[in-house]
């Protein structure tokens, strides 16, 4: 039973297709930030304030190295988390990658009241978003195994990925 691991910018569903996807196919739904966050004991915003980046980055490492080795998971992982090759490899050893490629546009909307994601929180959070997504699209087109549209609803994200699973191309 090989994982399914969504990866994607953050606001692309991850969360909430996983969720879904996990209850579809009766796998186990895990999400890396909860995991890093329960094993830390306080929010990923804490860990960036308190610990820096770097430091967050080995523990989303860690995680990956940890839920890469179970099976039967859906795995929803941090926006940062397949930029580093060595998450990319262990997780891809036992899992189908999956990308939730969203527009900046989808970003902006969902995300316009977050204050969780610290990469977010400046004064033109648009403009963030589309540095970073320019910075990022062509890392995650070249870590994953497929490429699914995630600007459209959950319940239609979640279709689109059982069936890739069903007949894969
Ligand atoms: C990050 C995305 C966040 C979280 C952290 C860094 C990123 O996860 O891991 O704030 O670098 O894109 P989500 O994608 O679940 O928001």
């Amino acid at each position: 039973m090989k994982n399914i691991i969504l990866c994607g910018f953050m606001g692309c569903g991850k969360s909430t297709v996983g969720k879904r996807l996990a209850q579809a196919l009766d796998y186990t739904f895990v999400d890396t930030d909860s995991a890093v966050e329960a094993h830390a004991g306080k929010s990923v915003s804490r860990i960036f304030k308190e610990d820096g980046e770097a430091a967050f980055r080995r523990m989303e490492s860690d995680m990956c190295r940890t839920l890469g080795a179970q099976t039967g998971l859906v795995i929803a992982t941090g926006g940062g988390a397949v930029l580093n090759s060595d998450n990319v490899n262990v997780l891809k050893s036992n899992g189908i990658l999956v990308w939730l490629k969203v527009s900046a546009q989808t970003v902006v909307e969902r995300l316009a009241a977050d204050t969780t994601r610290p990469l977010l929180q400046c004064e033109d959070k648009e403009a963030a978003v589309q540095r970073l997504l320019v910075e990022r699209n062509d890392l995650y087109h070249a870590a994953v195994d497929v490429v699914i549209d995630a600007d459209s609803a959950a319940e239609d994200v979640v279709a689109d990925i059982l069936n890739f699973i069903k007949h894969p191309y």
